[in-house]
């Protein structure tokens, strides 16, 4: 028997999925046109033997969470279960706080998998790969230099014995604890990190494995990341869920490659769509419209002629006729100067870098405008267009 172990952090993690992640927990925001979380539920239910997965993180249970579980557990008839803990307890932490769920049933193993990336989940062959003899003999975590092109995709399939190690830190971490002044009478919570904690340990003592993987794989960290993530789930549809993409039909819009539309959208036939673009639910799409590289969040409107490219459009915002909102694309592209999807700062030199355009929820973009390389927060009424700026 096995489980399987999402690790889905908490508020104070998704700080660069701002300002969309104002609104819905991160790993709930849709990529290529369902929740994050869904597609690695969906390779889970895919491996044999799967009996439970239970989703490991720090926020507070909300509806939106709990609205997820339900549907989930309904359409993939599996037990899915949200174990909360009390704070951060890092990647290790949780599992190990954990673990006696994690191993009640006995399975024979476990997988982890980080919430933050998006892949193919090779999760069976990575069972069937288990030991195939390429063990760890270093490991570094975040390397400053150059150590090695094989990276860590976060997603692990581990023994019951893992606890063992886990344990073996946390005990250090305890005494170490008891040596040091409490400050304000509190100590502080120790966090336990897998990668730097426990796989650093582990390398080299013939007990952790690789598993290679030629298959797509990238992490979704900030908002710009999420359009590239949706571009190779969408891609990956053609074999997995051929009924997610659109297709050009008589009296519907113009479809151009990879698209996802919520059949609650209402689109204009005259609209053209694509590449890369998902449509959520009840989203309205006027006559002339184009959309290019894009999600739009359940309940926007894109009125009459208007334009968006490279952007993520929020919940309920509405763009004006012959408006234009475009961003950069933000690809991992090493040609690329502004390639890094995942960086750290939004700024280069004083001057916000030019990225994906973002609207946050319920956002008014007036007609005949042009909106470029802009982050919009929630509840903006703008009155003029708007070229690299952040519009608190
Ligand atoms: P950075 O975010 O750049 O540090 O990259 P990273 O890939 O090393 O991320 P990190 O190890 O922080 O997170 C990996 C995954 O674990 C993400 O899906 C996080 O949401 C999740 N995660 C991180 N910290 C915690 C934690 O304390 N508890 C739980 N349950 N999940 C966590």
């Amino acid at each position: 028997m096995l489980k399987a172990v999402i690790l889905i952090g908490g508020p104070q993690k998704g700080t660069r999925f701002r300002p969309l992640s104002f609104e819905v927990p991160k790993p709930l925001f849709p990529v290529a046109g369902v929740p994050m979380l869904q597609h690695h539920i969906e390779a889970c239910v895919k491996v044999p033997n799967m009996k439970e997965i239970l989703l490991v993180g720090f926020y507070q249970p909300n509806e939106e969470l709990n609205k997820f579980l339900l549907n989930v557990q309904q359409e993939f008839k599996i037990s899915i279960r949200y174990l909360q803990e009390y704070s951060a307890l890092g990647t290790a932490g949780g599992i190990y706080h954990f673990r006696d769920q994690i191993v009640a049933g006995g399975p024979e193993a476990f997988f982890i998998m980080n919430a933050d990336v998006c892949s193919a989940f090779p999760l069976t062959d990575i069972k069937i790969g288990f030991a195939d003899g390429k063990t760890v003999l270093h490991y570094v975590e975040k390397p400053s230099t150059f150590v090695s092109d094989i990276i860590n995709c976060g997603i692990y399939l581990f023994t019951p014995d893992i606890f063992q190690h886990i344990g073996a830190v946390f005990q250090k971490n305890q005494q170490d604890m008891l040596l040091e002044e409490p400050s304000n009478g509190w100590h502080r919570a120790e966090a336990i990190r897998l990668e730097q904690d426990v796989f650093t340990a582990l390398a080299g003592q013939g007990k952790l494995y690789v598993y290679k993987t030629l298959s797509f794989w990238s992490q979704i960290k900030s908002a710009g990341s999420a359009i590239y993530a949706s571009r190779l789930y969408l891609n990956q549809y053609h074999t997995s869920h051929a009924e997610r993409l659109a297709t050009n039909e008589e009296g519907g819009p113009k479809i151009c490659g990879n698209v996802y539309i919520h059949p609650t959208a209402n689109i204009d036939p005259t609209a053209v769509l694509g590449p890369n673009v998902s449509i959520g639910t009840g989203v309205t799409i006027g006559a002339g419209v184009r959309v290019r590289e894009s999600i739009i969040l359940h309940g926007a409107t894109l009125q009459d002629h208007s334009c968006v490219l490279n952007s993520i459009v929020g919940w309920d915002s509405t763009i004006g006729k012959w408006a234009r909102v475009e961003g950069t694309p933000s690809d991992p592209n090493p040609n690329d100067p502004y390639a890094k999807i995942d960086s750290e700062t939004l700024f280069r030199d004083g001057k916000l870098t030019p990225s994906i355009t973002i609207l946050g929820c319920n956002v008014n973009i007036p007609s005949e405008v042009v909106i470029l390389n802009s982050i919009v927060l929630p509840h903006k009424d703008l009155n003029r267009g708007f070229k690299n700026q952040i519009i608190l």
